[in-house]
Protein backbone atom coordinates (compact mmCIF):
# COMPACT_ATOMS: atom_id res chain seq x y z
CA UNK A 1 0.00 0.00 0.00
CA UNK A 2 1.66 3.57 -0.75
CA UNK A 3 1.43 6.74 1.34
CA UNK A 4 -1.75 8.08 -0.35
CA UNK A 5 -3.64 4.68 -0.14
CA UNK A 6 -2.67 4.80 3.19
CA UNK A 7 -3.86 8.32 4.03
CA UNK A 8 -7.27 7.87 1.93
CA UNK A 9 -8.17 4.43 4.59
CA UNK A 10 -6.70 6.10 7.48
CA UNK A 11 -8.89 9.25 6.71
CA UNK A 12 -12.18 6.93 5.92
CA UNK A 13 -11.59 5.06 8.49
CA UNK A 14 -11.41 7.95 11.29
CA UNK A 15 -14.27 9.59 9.75
CA UNK A 16 -16.07 6.04 10.26
CA UNK A 17 -15.11 6.39 14.21
CA UNK A 18 -15.85 9.40 14.71
CA UNK A 19 -19.14 9.12 13.87
CA UNK A 20 -19.76 5.68 15.21
CA UNK A 21 -18.83 7.38 18.71
CA UNK A 22 -20.56 10.18 17.97
CA UNK A 23 -23.84 8.68 17.39
CA UNK A 24 -23.37 5.95 20.65
CA UNK A 25 -22.62 6.54 24.20
CA UNK A 26 -20.66 4.34 26.26
CA UNK A 27 -22.37 1.88 28.06
CA UNK A 28 -25.62 2.60 26.15
CA UNK A 29 -28.18 -0.27 25.75
CA UNK A 30 -28.85 -1.42 22.27
CA UNK A 31 -25.00 0.10 21.09
CA UNK A 32 -21.75 -1.91 19.99
CA UNK A 33 -20.41 -0.02 23.13
CA UNK A 34 -23.46 -1.10 25.70
CA UNK A 35 -20.79 -3.36 27.35
CA UNK A 36 -17.55 -4.79 27.58
CA UNK A 37 -15.44 -7.22 25.64
CA UNK A 38 -16.39 -10.68 27.59
CA UNK A 39 -12.90 -12.18 26.80
CA UNK A 40 -11.41 -9.14 28.50
CA UNK A 41 -13.31 -8.77 31.64
CA UNK A 42 -12.52 -12.76 32.21
CA UNK A 43 -9.14 -12.17 32.49
CA UNK A 44 -9.87 -9.80 35.79
CA UNK A 45 -9.37 -12.94 38.09
CA UNK A 46 -6.04 -13.91 37.29
CA UNK A 47 -4.82 -10.62 38.68
CA UNK A 48 -6.95 -10.80 41.76
CA UNK A 49 -3.54 -11.21 43.45
CA UNK A 50 -1.75 -8.11 42.32
CA UNK A 51 -1.30 -5.36 44.16
CA UNK A 52 -0.59 -2.75 41.51
CA UNK A 53 -1.24 -3.45 37.88
CA UNK A 54 0.10 -2.43 35.02
CA UNK A 55 -2.20 -2.12 32.00
CA UNK A 56 -1.82 -1.24 27.99
CA UNK A 57 -5.16 -0.57 25.72
CA UNK A 58 -3.79 0.13 22.26
CA UNK A 59 -7.10 1.58 20.03
CA UNK A 60 -8.87 2.05 23.24
CA UNK A 61 -11.51 4.20 21.77
CA UNK A 62 -14.06 5.96 24.20
CA UNK A 63 -13.16 3.19 27.00
CA UNK A 64 -15.28 0.61 26.61
CA UNK A 65 -13.01 -1.97 27.78
CA UNK A 66 -10.43 0.03 29.90
CA UNK A 67 -12.80 2.20 32.31
CA UNK A 68 -14.66 -1.76 33.37
CA UNK A 69 -10.73 -2.99 33.99
CA UNK A 70 -9.74 0.62 35.73
CA UNK A 71 -13.41 0.43 38.01
CA UNK A 72 -12.30 -3.04 39.12
CA UNK A 73 -8.79 -2.06 39.44
CA UNK A 74 -9.60 0.43 41.12
CA UNK A 75 -6.65 2.50 42.78
CA UNK A 76 -4.20 -0.06 41.88
CA UNK A 77 -3.68 0.39 38.62
CA UNK A 78 -2.65 2.64 35.47
CA UNK A 79 -3.78 1.87 31.90
CA UNK A 80 -2.52 3.64 29.20
CA UNK A 81 -4.66 3.82 26.89
CA UNK A 82 -4.06 4.61 23.29
CA UNK A 83 -6.06 5.94 20.42
CA UNK A 84 -4.37 7.99 17.25
CA UNK A 85 -8.34 10.01 17.17
CA UNK A 86 -8.17 12.93 19.61
CA UNK A 87 -11.89 12.91 19.36
CA UNK A 88 -12.32 9.09 20.69
CA UNK A 89 -9.33 10.23 23.78
CA UNK A 90 -11.39 13.34 24.64
CA UNK A 91 -14.66 11.40 24.54
CA UNK A 92 -12.83 8.52 27.26
CA UNK A 93 -11.11 11.41 28.66
CA UNK A 94 -14.73 12.46 29.99
CA UNK A 95 -16.06 8.88 29.97
CA UNK A 96 -13.25 8.13 33.17
CA UNK A 97 -14.00 11.38 34.75
CA UNK A 98 -17.98 10.26 34.67
CA UNK A 99 -17.19 6.98 35.96
CA UNK A 100 -14.68 8.31 38.57
CA UNK A 101 -11.19 6.68 37.36
CA UNK A 102 -9.67 9.35 35.92
CA UNK A 103 -6.55 8.72 38.66
CA UNK A 104 -6.17 4.94 36.86
CA UNK A 105 -6.94 6.12 32.70
CA UNK A 106 -4.12 7.66 31.40
CA UNK A 107 -5.42 9.08 27.67
CA UNK A 108 -2.72 9.30 24.94
CA UNK A 109 -3.30 10.46 21.53
CA UNK A 110 -1.07 8.48 19.18
CA UNK A 111 -1.00 6.07 16.25
CA UNK A 112 -0.40 2.62 17.97
CA UNK A 113 3.01 2.69 15.31
CA UNK A 114 4.65 5.29 17.05
CA UNK A 115 3.87 4.26 20.58
CA UNK A 116 6.61 2.79 21.62
CA UNK A 117 5.76 -0.32 24.28
CA UNK A 118 8.41 -0.18 27.14
CA UNK A 119 9.86 -3.63 27.48
CA UNK A 120 9.09 -6.21 30.19
CA UNK A 121 6.74 -3.30 31.67
CA UNK A 122 2.92 -4.61 31.50
CA UNK A 123 0.89 -7.30 33.31
CA UNK A 124 -1.88 -7.06 30.53
CA UNK A 125 -1.89 -5.65 27.06
CA UNK A 126 -5.37 -5.68 24.95
CA UNK A 127 -5.91 -4.98 21.66
CA UNK A 128 -9.68 -4.96 20.37
CA UNK A 129 -10.33 -4.56 16.96
CA UNK A 130 -7.67 -2.39 17.02
CA UNK A 131 -4.12 -3.72 15.56
CA UNK A 132 -5.10 -4.54 11.74
CA UNK A 133 -4.65 -0.40 11.52
CA UNK A 134 -0.95 -0.43 11.79
CA UNK A 135 0.73 1.11 8.98
CA UNK A 136 1.31 -1.71 7.04
CA UNK A 137 2.44 -5.78 7.84
CA UNK A 138 5.75 -5.23 8.93
CA UNK A 139 4.58 -2.40 11.45
CA UNK A 140 1.75 -5.03 12.48
CA UNK A 141 4.87 -7.79 12.67
CA UNK A 142 7.57 -5.22 14.93
CA UNK A 143 4.33 -4.19 16.86
CA UNK A 144 3.57 -7.91 17.67
CA UNK A 145 7.66 -8.53 18.47
CA UNK A 146 7.09 -5.07 20.81
CA UNK A 147 3.83 -6.51 22.74
CA UNK A 148 5.47 -9.93 23.26
CA UNK A 149 8.58 -7.90 24.67
CA UNK A 150 6.25 -5.56 26.41
CA UNK A 151 4.80 -8.27 28.97
CA UNK A 152 5.93 -8.78 32.27
CA UNK A 153 6.04 -12.60 33.53
CA UNK A 154 2.79 -14.05 34.05
CA UNK A 155 1.31 -11.20 32.08
CA UNK A 156 -1.64 -11.13 29.26
CA UNK A 157 -1.70 -10.46 26.13
CA UNK A 158 -5.32 -10.48 24.74
CA UNK A 159 -5.67 -9.35 21.13
CA UNK A 160 -8.91 -9.84 18.78
CA UNK A 161 -8.09 -8.99 15.31
CA UNK A 162 -9.92 -9.01 11.61
CA UNK A 163 -8.89 -11.21 8.99
CA UNK A 164 -9.74 -11.36 5.29
CA UNK A 165 -12.11 -8.56 5.58
CA UNK A 166 -14.10 -7.79 2.46
CA UNK A 167 -16.71 -4.48 2.55
CA UNK A 168 -19.65 -4.40 -0.37
CA UNK A 169 -22.11 -1.63 -0.64
CA UNK A 170 -25.43 -3.31 1.11
CA UNK A 171 -27.14 -1.17 -1.13
CA UNK A 172 -25.78 -1.69 -5.21
CA UNK A 173 -23.82 -4.96 -4.12
CA UNK A 174 -20.51 -3.02 -5.09
CA UNK A 175 -17.64 -4.18 -4.20
CA UNK A 176 -15.46 -2.00 -1.98
CA UNK A 177 -11.68 -1.65 -1.04
CA UNK A 178 -11.86 -3.24 2.74
CA UNK A 179 -10.84 0.37 5.47
CA UNK A 180 -8.58 -1.77 7.12
CA UNK A 181 -4.45 -0.75 6.58
CA UNK A 182 -3.97 -4.76 7.41
CA UNK A 183 -6.33 -7.17 5.80
CA UNK A 184 -4.34 -10.57 5.95
CA UNK A 185 -5.11 -13.72 5.34
CA UNK A 186 -6.23 -16.08 8.28
CA UNK A 187 -4.11 -18.39 7.80
CA UNK A 188 -1.35 -16.03 7.76
CA UNK A 189 -2.28 -13.99 10.80
CA UNK A 190 -3.02 -17.05 12.93
CA UNK A 191 0.54 -18.81 11.59
CA UNK A 192 2.17 -15.58 12.87
CA UNK A 193 0.39 -15.26 16.56
CA UNK A 194 1.35 -18.80 16.77
CA UNK A 195 4.49 -17.76 16.06
CA UNK A 196 4.71 -14.84 18.31
CA UNK A 197 3.27 -16.69 21.78
CA UNK A 198 5.44 -20.03 20.89
CA UNK A 199 6.16 -21.29 24.57
CA UNK A 200 3.08 -19.23 25.95
CA UNK A 201 0.49 -20.38 28.04
CA UNK A 202 -2.47 -20.12 25.52
CA UNK A 203 -5.71 -19.37 27.08
CA UNK A 204 -8.05 -18.68 24.41
CA UNK A 205 -7.12 -18.93 20.52
CA UNK A 206 -10.88 -18.99 18.19
CA UNK A 207 -11.48 -17.72 14.52
CA UNK A 208 -14.86 -16.75 14.44
CA UNK A 209 -16.53 -15.94 11.04
CA UNK A 210 -18.89 -12.71 11.58
CA UNK A 211 -20.55 -10.07 9.27
CA UNK A 212 -21.39 -6.23 9.98
CA UNK A 213 -22.97 -3.35 8.73
CA UNK A 214 -20.80 -0.46 9.22
CA UNK A 215 -21.21 3.30 8.00
CA UNK A 216 -18.43 4.16 5.01
CA UNK A 217 -18.80 7.54 2.94
CA UNK A 218 -22.51 7.49 1.88
CA UNK A 219 -22.95 4.20 2.01
CA UNK A 220 -23.67 1.40 4.76
CA UNK A 221 -20.99 -1.68 3.81
CA UNK A 222 -22.15 -5.33 4.54
CA UNK A 223 -18.45 -6.50 5.94
CA UNK A 224 -17.33 -9.93 6.31
CA UNK A 225 -14.38 -11.11 8.55
CA UNK A 226 -12.15 -14.03 10.30
CA UNK A 227 -12.36 -12.52 14.14
CA UNK A 228 -9.24 -13.96 15.38
CA UNK A 229 -8.96 -14.44 19.00
CA UNK A 230 -6.19 -14.71 20.91
CA UNK A 231 -5.31 -15.23 24.72
CA UNK A 232 -1.99 -15.95 25.63
CA UNK A 233 0.26 -15.97 29.16
CA UNK A 234 3.76 -15.63 29.56
CA UNK A 235 5.24 -18.20 31.79
CA UNK A 236 9.04 -17.59 31.06
CA UNK A 237 10.61 -14.41 31.17
C1 LIG B 1 -13.01 -0.77 16.21
S1 LIG B 1 -12.47 0.48 17.30
C2 LIG B 1 -12.21 -0.45 18.78
C3 LIG B 1 -12.12 0.43 20.00
C4 LIG B 1 -11.91 -0.33 21.31
N1 LIG B 1 -10.74 -1.18 21.27
C5 LIG B 1 -13.14 -1.14 21.66
O1 LIG B 1 -13.07 -2.38 21.63
O2 LIG B 1 -14.16 -0.52 21.98
C6 LIG B 1 -10.79 0.81 16.74
C7 LIG B 1 -10.13 1.97 17.44
O3 LIG B 1 -8.77 2.03 17.02
C8 LIG B 1 -8.43 3.38 16.73
N2 LIG B 1 -7.35 3.35 15.72
C9 LIG B 1 -7.45 3.13 14.40
N3 LIG B 1 -6.25 3.15 13.83
C10 LIG B 1 -5.35 3.38 14.81
C11 LIG B 1 -3.94 3.51 14.87
N4 LIG B 1 -3.19 3.37 13.76
N5 LIG B 1 -3.35 3.77 16.04
C12 LIG B 1 -4.11 3.92 17.18
N6 LIG B 1 -5.45 3.79 17.19
C13 LIG B 1 -6.06 3.52 16.03
C14 LIG B 1 -9.70 4.01 16.22
O4 LIG B 1 -9.68 5.43 16.34
C15 LIG B 1 -10.74 3.31 17.10
O5 LIG B 1 -10.98 4.06 18.27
Amino acid sequence: MNTKQLKSIRDAEKASHIEIYSTAKLFESGSWLQKPVKTVTDLIPYFSNYHYINILDLGCGVGRNCIPLAQEFKGKCKIDCVDILDFAVKELNSNSINYDVEKEINGLVSSIDDFQITPNHYDLIIAISALEHTDNTDSFKNKLTEISNGVTKNGIVCLIINSQITEVNKETGQELIPQFEVNLKTQELTDLLNNAFKGWEIIKSTVRNQRYDIPRKNCISDLTTDVITIVARKIYN
